[in-house]
């Protein structure tokens, strides 16, 4: 499959994408990190704002959509910020490098991830902090209703090579496997209810993401068909309110691991 990712799309709701990411942030304890590593750093513009975060650090921002590093390339700065075109899947870190591996919102599109937390983990000096975010929304009423959608009859034979479907594991498992791997962990999940405006807004979010593997394979008219009935599925699951404001609950886990420091 080509790119399937659209920078200008992911970014019509970038206040509210990018909040999770500082919340993950905030409980990353390594004030002196030099070397920053954010995985799945998509078109770049919270990647940046961590050289504020951590001035000593340089960082390395890791993406595998070319449309999404070209956003990101325009930020590099020389010495301090530069991204890298990759498949995090198969990124390897040199044992013991770095001080702080992030992954905000992109862990889930990589099927079978927790095989890659331990090469992650090694990565890491003592000291160091693997952090990442994930959806737990995959049950919820946006995504039953894609997944209905896909498998209908009108759509399942041209949508078949989307791939598998974006998936995060649950709260107890990352933690488990973590702790198990040596890691302190800590483990929690957030709802946010984002107040979004305009018309179809849950399904304008989704065609930033979720949609993504699906729109991407499609023609023009049969794209916009496609959005146009998922856009009268999740409109009846999530009415605006009185004052036009459409409340969309998203639940996100978010894992932090520390290695060779007491919990
Ligand atoms: C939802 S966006 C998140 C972007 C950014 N981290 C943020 O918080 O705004 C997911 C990103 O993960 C990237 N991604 C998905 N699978 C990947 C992989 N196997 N290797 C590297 N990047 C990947 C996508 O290209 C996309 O830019």
């Amino acid at each position: 499959m080509g790119d399937m990712w659209s920078p200008a799309e992911y970014l019509s709701y970038a206040d509210e994408r990018e909040r999770p990411f500082w919340d993950l942030v905030a409980r990353v304890h390594a004030p002196h990190a030099r070397h920053v590593v954010d995985l799945g750093c998509g078109p770049g513009t919270a990647t940046a704002r961590l050289l504020g975060h951590w001035p000593q650090a340089t960082v390395l921002g890791i993406d595998s959509s070319p449309a999404m590093l070209q956003q990101a390339g325009a930020r590099a700065v020389p010495g301090r910020l530069r991204f890298e075109l990759a498949d995090m899947a198969l990124w390897r870190p040199v044992p013991g490098s770095l001080d702080v591996v992030l992954s905000n919102a992109a862990l889930h599109w990589v099927p079978g991830h927790a095989e890659l937390l331990g090469q992650w983990l090694a990565g890491l000096r003592p000291g160091g902090v693997l952090a990442f975010q994930v959806p737990g929304n995959f049950s919820a009423p946006s995504h039953v209703l894609l997944r209905e959608l896909v498998a209908s009859p009108r759509w399942r034979s041209s949508l078949s090579g989307a791939g598998d479907a974006p998936g995060a594991y649950s709260p107890a498992e990352y933690h488990r496997w973590l702790t198990g791997l040596g890691a302190v962990a800590e483990v929690w999940e957030t709802t946010y209810y984002h107040a979004l405006t305009g018309p179809d807004p849950v399904a304008h979010w989704l065609q930033g993401s979720a949609l993504r593997p699906y729109l991407s394979l499609l023609q023009p008219d049969d794209a916009a068909e496609l959005l146009d009935s998922y856009a009268a599925a999740v409109r009846e699951a999530y009415p605006p309110g009185p004052d036009g404001t459409t409340l969309f609950p998203f639940r996100r886990v978010f894992v932090v691991a520390n290695v060779g420091r007491a919990g």
